[in-house]
């Protein structure tokens, strides 16, 4: 009925292949990316370290160079001497890391996450923004302030919120933003001037200057939890290898689904399964 808002483009010819990989290659040719979440005991009590490792799995499987991870509970735990996935690198939280990286944040990141983001916001070139890394910037305008200011900087940004986190940044009901979900995807990347991806069955994807995106795949498979997790971190890994954020949030979403729609009948599903079938 709003003229003003843009038509969305369906991209039913998405290309959902990993694409060919160059014979003489290396992995700096696929990019880093650095998963910073997974606090250990949230103001809950609750342990979210399996939220990060389900990014940090979805990149590796979708065909990053090299994975970083770095715990907000190391504190806590203590460095740990074997990872459970030998492949990802554990790390202390590293400038270092997101100042060349592809950043995904906020994957379990309970309160500790926070603390990150100043830094984050003001260092890392891209970064896909997650869960508690967008509570935390619906909680502190000075937070949201620097997230608005990276694309004045060219740093670019990919948000990806829920219909809860989407309302809690734009100070409203979930029920309003499933209401209109169309809209407030716009008025998301307007307002932060990033990509932004709102979740959910038909997925929508809009960036501050160009037409939104509905995801076409995807079924109920998907809602069981660390699925969004395992979206980050693909998101992340398709950037990271030279995608725009639009085209790899729009191909992320898309793969995605397709992964979800084409699960076998007799095979259980799982956020971490999903994980390792992305590059498949
Ligand atoms: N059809 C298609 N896609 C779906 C459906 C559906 N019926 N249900 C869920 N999905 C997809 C979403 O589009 C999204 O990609 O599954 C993913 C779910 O992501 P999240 O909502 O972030 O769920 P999850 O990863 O389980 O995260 C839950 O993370 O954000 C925090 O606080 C939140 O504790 C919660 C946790
Ligand atoms: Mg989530």
């Amino acid at each position: 009925s709003d003229t003003s808002i843009p038509k969305p483009t369906a991209h039913l010819s998405v290309d959902s292949r990993a694409a060919p990989r160059q014979h003489a290659s290396h992995k700096g040719s696929f990019g880093d990316v650095a998963v910073l979440g997974g606090e250990g005991l949230s103001r809950r009590g609750l342990s979210m370290t399996g939220a990060a490792w389900l990014a940090a799995l979805a990149a590796l499987h979708a065909g990053a160079g090299r994975v970083m991870l770095a715990l907000l509970d190391a504190q806590q735990s203590g460095p740990q001497s074997i990872a459970p996935w030998p492949e990802i690198m554990l790390r202390q939280p590293s400038a270092q890391d997101w100042r060349s990286a592809t950043v995904v944040c906020g994957c379990g990141g309970g309160q500790a996450v926070a603390d990150w983001l100043p830094q984050l916001l003001t260092q890392a070139p891209r970064l896909v923004l997650d869960a508690d890394g967008l509570n935390a910037v619906a909680a502190d305008p000075a937070l949201a302030r620097e997230l608005a200011a990276r694309a004045m900087r060219r740093q670019a940004t990919v948000l990806t919120p829920h219909p809860l986190e989407a309302a809690r940044l734009l100070q409203t009901s979930a029920a309003q933003i499933q209401s209109h979900r169309l809209q407030a995807c716009l008025e998301l990347a307007q307002k932060f001037q990033c990509t932004t991806l709102l979740k959910g069955s038909g997925t929508v994807i809009a960036s501050p200057s160009s037409q939104p995106w509905i995801n076409s795949s995807g079924n109920a498979r998907l809602a069981t939890g660390g699925t969004g997790d395992v979206l980050a971190g693909l998101i992340g890994a398709l950037w990271a290898q030279g995608l725009t954020a639009e085209q790899a949030s729009v191909q992320a979403a898309f793969r995605h689904g397709l992964v979800a729609e084409q699960w076998p009948a007799d095979r259980p599903f799982s956020a971490s399964a999903l994980a390792m079938r992305l590059g498949h």
